[in-house]
């Protein structure tokens, strides 16, 4: 593999974003233009960044931004309180249902990638304030992404906290049930931030590539999280990832992936590579419509499909 073959197959690809559409709920995104097609493959043998596309726009991390969030819940709370608080199941239901929880009397939310768990992630971060807890997430994001230049677009931010009222209302349900803690509007304010963080799908492939090399930055051998931690998000990446299309993307795809509806989607294929794509158009289930096709062709390139 190398760059020329990575471009082949991202202009193999791009038309696939004609099966999508851009994300319409949250209005900045509406935006964006659906042209767009991009990856970066973070080889952890040679030590390498190949890329072809869109590799340097930026873009919307959203739901992306669970991994890293989660990532530092983790090393604010440890392991046990995290996972105490949210669990770990795949839930058959759409990203932001509250479905699991009001019909099933769960007392946790399923997951850490579905919002319901991802505010209750969020609700675990270190802080004093929305504002500090938000800093030490962007800073986090900066150093495991390797990229000084990410920074909040703030017209995301006014769009998702504006059009949020799915999110607060799963926020007070959780709340109101004794699921999280008091401090709503601020873990409220800090997720909407976190969703409207700017990065390319460079950064991304370097953010799987820590995951896939075990917790280690291959780019200066430091270890930014614990090899417990990296296993059990891309374990959790694995079967709750892509939401309800994770079983079909396991499948067809094979490999941790987490996506999110700015139109990244990352993928960390242990021991190997780390993979950043972008393609903002989405399929019906909020993932990256062409993303998704060039991914599956990149892991069949690499022949790194894990269940095989
Ligand atoms: O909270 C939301 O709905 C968005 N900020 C993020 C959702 C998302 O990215 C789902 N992923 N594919």
């Amino acid at each position: 593999m190398n760059d020329y073959t990575l471009k082949q197959l991202v202009d193999k690809n791009f038309d696939y974003y004609k099966n999508g559409e851009v994300a319409n709920y949250i209005p900045a995104l509406a935006e964006v233009s659906p042209k767009q097609l991009g990856i970066a493959v973070y080889d952890l043998t040679s030590n390498e960044l190949m890329k072809a596309g869109d590799v340097d726009v930026r873009f919307a991390i959203e739901s992306m931004s669970k991994v890293p969030v989660l990532l530092l819940a983790i090393k604010d709370c440890g392991i046990k309180k995290v996972f105490e608080t949210i669990n770990t199941e795949p839930t058959g239901f759409a990203f932001n249902s509250i479905m699991n929880m009001e019909i099933n009397h769960r007392k946790h939310p399923m997951n850490p990638f579905v919002n319901a768990g991802a505010i209750a992630t969020t609700s675990l971060i270190s802080g004093k304030d929305a504002n500090e807890k938000f800093e030490r997430i962007l800073s986090f994001m900066k150093q495991i992404c390797d990229d000084t230049d990410i920074t909040l677009n703030k017209e995301i931010y006014l769009s998702e906290s504006k059009t949020g009222d799915i999110n607060r209302s799963l926020a007070y349900y959780m709340k109101g049930n004794q699921m999280i803690d008091e401090e709503v509007s601020e873990t409220l304010e800090t997720y909407f931030k976190q969703c409207s963080v700017n990065v390319t799908a460079t950064g991304i492939a370097k953010l799987a590539a820590v995951l896939a090399n075990k917790g280690i930055a291959p780019w200066n051998n430091q270890r930014i999280i614990s090899e417990e931690s990296a296993t059990i998000v891309k374990s959790i990446m694995t079967t709750a990832g892509l939401y309800d299309e994770s079983g079909e993307f396991s499948v067809h795809v094979g490999v941790p992936a987490k996506s999110g509806v700015g139109g990244g989607l990352m993928a960390a294929i242990p021991n190997s590579y780390g993979i950043g794509v972008f393609s903002p158009a989405l399929d019906k289930f909020g993932n990256s419509a062409a993303g998704i096709q060039l991914l599956k062709d990149t892991v069949q390139e690499l022949d790194a499909d894990i269940f095989q």
